[in-house]
């Protein structure tokens, strides 16, 4: 099959002629019909994950159809159009018995522990734990996204930072973390500031629900807008500095979501957390169980996460694409991969 190899780290991939992954125990494989360009795939061709092995194929965030299902999986068919979280749970743990997959120990990620979804066919493993099923009308452009940052900003802003009608929410960083954030924070009802330094981001962030936007993260601009702090803050890109701007934008009791990968680890004003008692939250993809209620929200119209795609591209296009995330003013939206 046709796939993007990174060799070495750092170093722009190639398209190449790889093995066709082999059906796991318990698992399927996917013919990849659409799969997103995540900022975690660009983490990854840095050298950022342990986990992975070179060569390596990345890609996590997917959709298409069953090619094949592995003895005595039951439930599923060739053919099923499917989605999955990155997070491919075991469903067995005690995590995953208390229905915490999203931090089960065993955990298999496409395009980090094995070779991931830039690429014609990827295997998923623990299928009936992770397959999610997708609606007829939902279609695979849309649904890659459901596979990783739409789901991770899902959890982030509704599960893990509970965000409620009337509070006021700062995203910093509005790409497809970012983006789908300010998307589902506005349909709950709360006011949204979104910061990044990418005009066209921040004209997205406004068609998306943002009431204001701003192209520098400056804490004392930020609790002037926000009337004395934000209830909650979200770190979208993983940045130090941001964390920093954000963490300073908190109302006394805030609450902050760090969902952008911090591989050099940050450096906390501790005292600062303890004496304003701040909260600091991190939030990991979404279990597949909680997909049902979002998948809802998407069919009745709350969420249109098909709006967030701007762009397809061929496997060619991958390497000149990943390489431009750290561009400024690269593509803002999300960019998907059809294989
Ligand atoms: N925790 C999880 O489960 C999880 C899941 C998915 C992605 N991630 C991580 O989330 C982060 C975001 O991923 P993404 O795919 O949305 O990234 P992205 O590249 O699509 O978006 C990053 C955005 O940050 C903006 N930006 C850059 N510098 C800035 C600055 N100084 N101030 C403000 N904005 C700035 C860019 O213009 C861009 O719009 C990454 O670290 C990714 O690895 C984590
Ligand atoms: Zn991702
Ligand atoms: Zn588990």
């Amino acid at each position: 099959m046709r796939a993007i190899l990174i060799e070495q780290y750092g170093v722009p991939p190639v398209v190449a002629d790889v093995v066709d992954p082999k059906v796991p125990d318990g698992g399927v494989v996917v013919r990849v019909e659409a799969t997103g360009l995540c900022r975690s795939d660009w983490h990854g061709w840095q050298g950022h994950d342990s986990d992975i092995v070179l060569p390596h194929v990345p890609g996590h965030e997917l959709a298409g159809t069953i090619a094949a299902i592995a003895p005595g999986v039951t439930g599923w068919n060739v053919g099923d159009r499917v989605t999955a979280p990155f997070i491919c749970a075991c469903g067995q743990c005690r995590e995953c018995l208390d229905g915490n997959h999203q931090v089960c120990p065993n955990q298999l990620q496409p395009g980090f522990n094995y070779w991931g979804s830039f690429a014609e066919y990827v295997a998923l493993p623990f299928a009936e734990v992770n397959l999610v099923r997708l609606p007829d009308e939902l279609a695979f452009d849309t649904a890659a996204g459901l596979g990783c940052r739409f789901a991770t900003s899902y959890r982030a802003v509704h599960q893990v930072g509970r965000i409620q009608a009337g509070e006021k929410l700062i995203v910093f960083g509005c790409g497809g973390v970012g983006l789908s954030a300010v998307m589902i924070a506005a349909a709950l009802g709360a006011e949204v500031v979104a910061v990044d330094t990418n005009p066209a981001a921040l004209a997205l962030a406004t068609r998306y629900g943002a009431a204001h936007v701003v192209d520098t993260a400056d804490a004392e601009r930020l609790v002037d807008l926000t009337g004395g702090g934000a209830d909650v803050t979200m770190d979208a890109l993983g940045s130090n500095q941001l964390v920093q701007e954000a963490l300073r934008s908190l109302r006394p009791r805030g609450r902050h979501l760090q969902v952008g990968l911090l591989p050099s680890g940050v450096q906390l004003d501790v005292s600062r957390l303890i004496g304003q008692e701040l909260q600091w939250l991190g939030s990991h993809g979404m279990a597949a169980h909680a997909y049902p209620e979002m998948l809802d929200l998407v069919a009745q119209g709350n969420l249109k996460p098909a709006d967030l795609v701007t762009r397809t591209i061929g496997l060619p296009a991958v390497p000149d694409a990943l390489a431009s995330l750290t561009t400024p003013n690269a593509t803002a939206g999300v960019t998907v991969i059809h294989p």
